[in-house]
């Protein structure tokens, strides 16, 4: 297994402990299109072409008005999409010569409906388009084994969010249970399995019901 991350932490130390000498775990900056091509070559000269993508970095950014912010607009597009747009071209060709790959994307639970808060315009935005392109990389590579997926996250405690907006989100939730990493692993080894070989093109959101409309809305 390959990691990537943008930064050094403590996190990416325990996970390169863990993972021993077998596996690399490196600094990256995935959206930058040169550096992530020297980052596969050098994976792939040690590891072999890759089976799996898996993109999990989505930053995010708020902003008082939908266009406040124009260079926050390019930077979450270029994180958000274009980097998986640039990852997927380098390691598709590849999983098809196979006839076996798996893609998986991050996009949000609720995006389908396309109803977005003005205050996260950008980055809604960008995972919308995300989804339209995980649909045309999916129907691109259907029946060649290469499957291709969208998980969709509602409200998962991963300490990246100021922690006032992140207790008013979590309790939204039905239940007001935040969700849990783990929880969005499993449905990502799930993708990654044989057993999800007939499952491609999807969105499955994982928000335990989140996104869903309220049952006070129902009539009666
Ligand atoms: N957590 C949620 O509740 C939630 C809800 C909806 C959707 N999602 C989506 O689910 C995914 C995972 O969530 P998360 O909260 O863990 O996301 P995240 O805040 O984007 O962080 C994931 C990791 O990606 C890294 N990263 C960001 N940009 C990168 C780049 N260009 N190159 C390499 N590494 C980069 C981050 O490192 P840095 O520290 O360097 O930024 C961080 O370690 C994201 O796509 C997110 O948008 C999450």
């Amino acid at each position: 297994m390959a990691v990537a991350a943008r930064r050094d932490s403590d996190e990416l130390r325990s996970l390169r402990e863990a993972l021993g000498d077998q596996h690399d775990v490196a600094l990256c900056d995935v959206a930058d299109d040169e550096a992530a091509r020297r980052w596969l070559d050098s994976v792939t000269a040690r590891l072999g072409a890759p089976d799996a993508l898996v993109h999990a970095a989505g930053p995010f950014f708020r902003a008082a008005e939908s266009t406040a912010d124009l260079p926050a607009w390019r930077r979450v597009f270029a994180d958000n999409l274009f980097a998986v747009v640039g990852l997927a071209g380098m390691v598709a060709p590849a999983m098809r010569a196979r006839s076996w790959g798996r893609v998986v994307v991050f996009g949000h639970a609720g995006v389908s409906t396309l109803r977005p808060p003005p205050t996260i315009a950008g980055w809604y935005a960008a995972k919308a388009a995300l989804l339209a392109f995980a649909r045309a990389l999916a129907a691109e590579n259907a029946g060649h084994g290469v499957t291709v997926n969208c998980v969709s996250p509602g409200v998962i405690e991963t300490g990246g969010m100021d922690a006032a907006v992140f207790q008013r989100m979590a309790a939204q939730v039905p239940g007001g249970v935040a969700g849990r990493p783990e929880d969005v692993a499993a449905l990502v080894a799930w993708l990654l399995s044989e057993e999800a070989a007939h499952v491609t093109g999807a969105e499955i959101t994982v928000a335990g019901g989140w996104d869903l409309p309220r049952a006070s809305y129902k009539s009666g």
